[in-house]
């Protein structure tokens, strides 16, 4: 009597069956419904009664076996990640997991399962990567794929609502952005080419067309370093503004951080909650801070350049990752780290007005994480800009598409790229990028 017959009845969503009890729960008659799932958890509790929790990645749900369906060959030998289908009578009941549990009357194996799950999904560090396909199926993962499904729309609708126009620029290109040393190269039918380090470049082209816009796509970078914060391919959502100021640019970068903090929040609200208990609460204006400002603070509080030779950062320097983090955490909220020195950043930033050797150029730093936006004007006359592809040793006949935008009604403009990673790594409070991220890719990991 345990095992239907094929065919199955067509199973419902468990998030669909839930659905059916939020409004007076106590009251709602029972339903005769068939689940199929995963079974992810199992409690014997004697010979004759087993509970499952069936996850079908909507959302769990009890399933009661008793009597005989409880001693049936196939309970006995049901195991974590078993699929099933169970039929039976779903009722209110506030001692399941989501209140709602299936009274078997019949279930059926779908696929079997081997015992090694538990152990598989239990190592860490980077020996668990092999077993990451098996991961993605416990708690922790499952959320972090749903709010980031949540978070991406959410900057979808963020941006598109303020009129933006999304584009997709290639990702296989011959060109650099961000510099020569993390370029991946690829063979292209015979030629060199590279995987996208950013697709500002060609964002910048789309302005005259569409106006404001943006793109969200992946960018490569080799990074040899192994970081909480680097990954070799990340999800980048790049905007785009022509005729904004430095001021706009800083606004626009605000309000889509605080903005899609919100969403998520009053999208899912408990689920984030459930991942993280101090979720960011980011007040806008965000505390501007000058590179100059940030190498005084590293000074003040005796961070130093060598810890052993005490030896302090200067003016010109770049600020690695450790001393940026210990800086972000003392204060504790976002900040805008502005105008940093031209020979720190890429060729194609705008200097700033009576300070040739800075540019308007911006990181947002936060907490735990450090930098999750980088942005700047760009330099948008036809001279500064073949001047600075020299500098920079750029052959411009491979940017002829680029430079035209120069001579074809050059335009003040400013733009920025979030790491959609590290600003999920923020969000839910995790410690590494490599948490957000569904399969990722570091100098030590290419599979799955
Ligand atoms: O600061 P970056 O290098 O800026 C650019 O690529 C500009 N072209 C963007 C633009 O103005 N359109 O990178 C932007 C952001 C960083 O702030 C960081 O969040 C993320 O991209 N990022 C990485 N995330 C994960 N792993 C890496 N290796 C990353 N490199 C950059």
């Amino acid at each position: 009597p345990c095992v239907l017959a094929p065919p199955l009845p067509p199973a419902t969503r468990v998030q669909t069956l839930l659905d059916m009890f939020t409004e007076k729960k106590e009251e709602t008659a029972p339903v005769r419904i068939a689940i199929s799932g995963w079974v992810d958890r199992i409690r014997r509790e004697s010979k004759y009664m087993v509970f499952l929790v069936l996850r079908d990645g909507s959302n769990y749900v009890q399933c009661v076996l008793r009597g005989p369906m409880a001693q049936s060959l196939l309970a006995r030998s049901l195991r974590r990640e078993c699929t099933v289908c169970v039929c039976g009578d779903a009722v209110y009941d506030e001692r399941a997991v989501t209140d709602v549990e299936v009274r078997g009357r019949t279930i059926s194996l779908l696929g079997a399962a081997p015992s090694d799950f538990e152990g598989r999904v239990r190592v860490e560090g980077l020996e668990a990567f092999p077993h990451r396909h098996l991961l993605l199926r416990t708690q922790k993962y499952a959320k972090t794929l749903r709010l980031r499904s949540i978070a991406v729309h959410a900057f979808r609708n963020h941006l598109m609502g303020k009129g933006m126009v999304e584009v997709t620029p290639p990702t296989l290109v011959n060109t650099h952005c961000e510099g020569g040393s993390s370029l991946f190269e690829v063979d292209y039918y015979g030629k060199p080419a590279y995987l996208t380090q950013s697709s500002q470049l060609y964002l910048e082209t789309a302005c005259p067309a569409v106006g404001d816009c943006f793109c969200m796509l992946p960018s490569y970078r080799a990074e040899k370093s192994r970081t909480r914060r680097h990954v070799s391919e990340f999800m980048h959502l790049e905007t785009e503004h022509p005729f904004c100021t430095f001021d706009d640019l800083l606004t626009v970068i605000e309000d889509m951080v605080c903005g899609v903090v919100d969403t998520v929040k009053a999208e899912a609200g408990p689920l984030l909650e459930s991942l993280n208990q101090d979720v960011p609460s980011p007040q806008k204006p965000f505390k501007r801070m000058t590179h100059t400002e940030a190498i005084d603070w590293l000074r003040e509080h005796e961070v130093y350049k060598d810890e052993e030779a005490k030896t302090f950062y200067t003016y010109g320097d770049d600020i690695p990752e450790a001393p940026e983090r210990k800086m972000i955490d003392a204060i504790g909220e976002p900040v805008f780290l502005i105008k940093f020195p031209a020979s720190l950043k890429s060729f194609y930033m705008k200097k700033c007005p009576g300070e040739p050797l800075l540019t308007e150029s911006v990181d947002l730093l936060v907490p735990g994480v450090g930098e999750i936006v980088g942005g700047s004007m760009r330099m948008h006359e036809y001279g500064p800009t073949m001047d600075a592809f020299e500098a920079n040793g750029l052959p411009p006949e491979q940017y002829h598409w680029y430079t035209d935008m120069r001579k074809y009604g050059a335009y003040p403009h400013g733009g920025c790229g979030l790491g959609v990673g590290r600003f999920l790594t923020w969000l839910f409070g995790l410690h590494s990028i490599k948490e957000v991220i569904m399969y990722p890719r570091t100098v030590d990991i290419i599979s799955p």
